[in-house]
C-alpha cells in the first residue's frame, strides 16, 4: 500500500537539555546540537513530500528559564537565521516564524522579517518556526483581534471558521501530525487550536539524536492510525 505522506507535520523539538547532560556538557551545547538538526529534518521533509514543517523553538513560557539559557537561545536562533538562509533558498523553502513579538529584541525582529523576506517566494516547502509561540497566546490574539476589528459588525456571533481565520497563519492547514521528541506526553501550549484532530506521536529519543530513520518511523506509525474524526469508519 501507498505510503500516506501528512501534508503538515508538527514537532515539539524536547529535549536539547538531556542530551546535553547525559554527555557531561553543557545546556546550551544541547541547544546547538538541536539547531544543527533542523536542517536534516528539513532536508527529509522535503525528500518525502511533507509541505509543511512547524518545529516548536520557543514557548511563551521558556522565558522563565535562567537568563544565561534565554539569552542563549535568542542568540543561536539569530544566527541559525544568517547561517542557513543562502541554503534554505537553494532548497526552496519558504520560511515563516509565527509567534508574539512580545519581549523579542528589534534586531532580532528586524532579523526575521528580512529573512522572511529573502524566503518568501519559495514554494518546495513551508518551514514554519514556532518562536515566542504559545497556543493560549495565539487564540487570545485571535479574540482581541476579532473584539477590534471595525469591518465586522459589533455585536455578531463568531464562527468557528471566523476564529480560525484570526489565527496567527490561517493558510497553513492544521497538522495531521505532531511528534515530541525526548518522551513528555504533553503539548505545552503548542498549536491548541490547530490539533484538534491530529495525530500525536511520542519518541524516547532526545530532539539532537532524532534522524530520518527516527521521523520514518513516526511517518509509519500515522499510517497505522484509524482517523475517525468522531464518526465511523467503513467496515
Ligand atoms: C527543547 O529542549 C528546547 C527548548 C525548549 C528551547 P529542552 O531545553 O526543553 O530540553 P530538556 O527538556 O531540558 O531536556
Ligand atoms: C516545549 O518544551 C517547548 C519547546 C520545545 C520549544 P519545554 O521543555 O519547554 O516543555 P515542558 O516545560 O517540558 O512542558
Ligand atoms: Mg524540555
Amino acid at each position: 500500500m501507498e505510503l500516506k505522506i501528512p501534508k503538515h507535520v508538527a514537532i515539539i523539538m524536547d529535549g536539547n537539555g538531556r542530551w546535553a547532560k547525559e554527555k557531561g556538557k553543557i545546556r546550551l551545547e544541547g541547544h546547538r546540537a538541536g539547531a544543527a538538526n533542523i536542517e536534516k529534518i528539513l532536508e527529509e521533509s522535503i525528500k518525502l513530500g511533507v509541505k509543511y514543517l512547524t518545529v516548536y523553538a520557543f514557548s511563551t513560557e521558556n522565558w522563565k528559564r535562567p537568563e544565561k539559557e534565554v539569552k542563549g537561545l535568542m542568540e543561536l536562533f539569530s544566527a541559525f537565521l544568517s547561517s542557513k538562509k543562502k541554503t534554505m533558498k537553494k532548497q526552496g523553502i519558504k520560511l515563516l516564524v509565527t509567534g508574539s513579538k512580545e519581549g523579542v529584541s528589534n534586531s532580532l525582529l528586524k532579523k526575521i522579517e528580512e529573512t522572511e523576506k529573502y524566503l518568501e517566494n519559495e514554494e518546495t516547502i513551508v518551514f514554519n518556526i514556532a518562536f515566542n509561540y504559545g497556543g493560549r497566546k495565539e487564540i487570545t490574539d485571535a479574540i482581541n483581534k476579532i473584539l477590534s476589528d471595525e469591518k465586522r459588525e459589533t455585536g455578531k456571533t463568531v464562527t468557528e471558521e471566523e476564529v480560525a481565520r484570526y489565527m496567527y497563519r490561517p493558510d497553513i492547514p492544521d497538522p495531521e501530525l505532531v511528534i515530541r521528541t525526548s518522551g513528555e506526553f504533553r503539548i505545552s501550549n503548542f498549536l491548541l487550536w490547530e490539533i484538534a484532530y491530529s495525530e500525536f506521536y511520542v519518541t524516547d529519543v532526545y530532539w539532537p539524536d532524532f534522524d530520518e530513520e527516527e521521523y520514518n518511523k513516526a511517518i509509519l506509525s500515522f499510517n497505522r492510525r484509524d482517523r475517525r474524526y468522531g464518526g465511523l469508519n467503513a467496515e
